[in-house]
């Protein structure tokens, strides 16, 4: 018989029918004349009840019907006398698959932090709160790609090895087949890349961007969305080694353009979850509630998770310059009072604790900064006619500071080039980039998006190691 999942079941009214479920059982509890078995095969949030007649069934069988083991049960659907449930299935046989030793299992019934869930992240997905998130990543995942595919964009796969660092930052892993302890060496002593897999020196790629550029100077408009990878030693709640970004690259778009797409995009993906992963919602709004609960009174969220959803969709994004944005922080009490623990002036990089005061305590909703100082910027960005500032735009969210970087890009030959030679790059590596804006250059804007910061901000988790199955950070590759 073919089994339904627990997300039908629930839905079902064929009472008295004949059905099999199969899953991991959560809870069992009840009498010597009565047991009563929660199972979830993660198709939802919810667990569906299976009631087994002590007396049916043999006592040693029973027994293995443990939190954590894995069960098949052929049975009647019935409506439930229970009031928490609508439906519940009425066993008649039951086969365990894979036992779980109460002993040793680390998923009792009782709540587990955080932190100790990320020790066991093979098993972690079984919890509520893992189910709640992996659902809503997917979710999300699924609505990148309908977005994209409903505006005229194709989906570019760019490659995962490069021999390029397209943010300039040097903060790359280095892919190699040489031998650590006895590589080949030049004759100045220097390790010889040229006998190495590919012949070159080559990493995994920053960004798709730069192969992302290539494909929308022939299609016009096009996205990427794949894993990226950097070995900057941030060890913050906001960083992976390995994330997920989504860049979306469009020729014909300025700058404003580029912010009109990005806010579309976000405030589609948000609405996408509110309307598709209501339980999972639900269920990781009340998480939040409990946890504010634990919490001194000026940590405490104003709005619930739903809520700040909601607000994002409905209110429009406020747009500024940089310039205007040092401006409000360094005339704010904030700053004044000293109370900022990097400092703050035209031509400083912004750090988190900057940007999420704008959005969190001075305009109170996104924000969209732009023309940052060309110093503290990648090289590709076009530059203003004010020499000083380039079309960069970022985005920054509630709670994740920035969520979305992009820019317009720099179409113009010889400014590239100079450019390039300013910041060290070196225009022979790049040729093929180069080439774009001397055949059939055009005006052209796009951003990239973490996917796990937005996920982040989505289920309302706060750390993105919890949003990710299996995080990749300084000192942690485990699974
Ligand atoms: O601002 P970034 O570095 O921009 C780029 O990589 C451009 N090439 C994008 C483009 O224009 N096509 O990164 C873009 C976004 C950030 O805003 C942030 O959301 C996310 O990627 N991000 C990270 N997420 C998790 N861990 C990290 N270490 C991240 N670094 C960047
Ligand atoms: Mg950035």
């Amino acid at each position: 018989m073919k089994r339904t999942p627990v997300a039908e079941l629930l839905q079902s009214k064929e009472f008295g029918k004949e059905i099999q479920v199969k899953g991991w059982v959560k809870t069992k509890r009840g009498n010597k004349n009565v047991a009563f078995i929660a199972i979830n095969d993660g198709s939802t949030i919810h667990n569906i009840q299976v009631v087994a007649d002590v007396a049916t069934f043999d006592e040693e069988l029973l027994k293995k019907v443990n939190t954590g083991a894995c069960v098949a049960i052929l049975g009647t659907l019935a409506a439930s006398q229970g009031k928490e449930q609508a439906v519940e299935v009425i066993a008649k046989i039951i086969e365990i698959y894979g036992i779980a030793d109460p002993e040793s299992y680390p998923l009792q019934k009782k709540a587990h932090s955080l932190e100790f869930l990320r020790e066991i992240a093979h098993l972690r997905p079984r919890t509520n709160t893992f189910g709640a998130v992996l659902r809503i990543r997917h979710a999300l995942a699924f609505a990148v790609h309908n977005y994209f595919n409903s505006h005229g964009f194709f989906y570019l796969h760019t490659p995962i090895i490069t021999a390029s660092d397209a943010e300039g930052a040097g903060e790359m892993f280095h892919v190699s087949t040489l031998d650590p302890k006895n590589p080949p060496l030049t004759a100045e002593g220097e390790i010889n890349y040229e006998e190495d897999f590919f012949g070159r020196q080559t990493n995994l790629t920053v960004s798709g961007q730069l192969e992302g550029e290539l494909g929308a100077m022939a299609l016009s408009q096009i996205y990427t969305f794949g894993p990226t990878f950097r070995a900057e030693n941030s060890n913050t709640t906001r960083h992976l080694a390995e994330f997920w970004m989504i860049e979306p690259e469009m020729a014909f778009y300025e700058l404003a353009d580029n912010m009109n797409l990005a806010e579309d995009f976000l405030k589609y993906l948000i609405n996408y979850a509110l309307t598709n992963c209501a339980d999972d919602l639900k269920f990781l709004e009340q998480r939040g509630i409990d946890d504010d609960k634990t919490k001194k009174a000026e940590d405490r969220n104003e709005m619930t998770l739903i809520e700040r959803l909601k607000f994002v969709v409905e209110n429009k994004f406020e747009r500024l310059t940089y310039t205007e944005a040092v401006e409000i922080l360094v005339n704010s009490n904030h700053y004044k009072k000293k109370k900022f623990e990097y400092p703050v002036s035209w031509g400083t990089d912004l750090q988190s604790e900057h940007e999420r005061y704008l959005v969190e305590k001075h305009f109170k909703k996104p924000v969209i900064l732009s023309n940052y100082p060309k110093h503290i910027k990648a090289f590709y960005m076009k530059q203003n006619p004010d020499n000083q500032t380039v079309a960069a735009m970022d985005i920054l969210f509630p709670g994740i500071g920035e969520i979305v970087g992009g820019s317009q890009r720099e179409e113009n030959y010889e400014k590239l080039l100079t450019r390039m030679e300013e910041m060290g790059i070196h225009a022979k590596d790049l040729w093929w980039y180069l080439d774009t804006r001397k055949f059939g250059t055009a005006p052209h804007s796009g951003f990239g998006l973490g996917f796990e910061r937005l996920v982040l901000f989505v289920t309302g988790m706060t750390n993105i190691r919890d949003v990710i199955p299996f995080p990749r950070t300084p000192k942690s590759a485990d699974f």
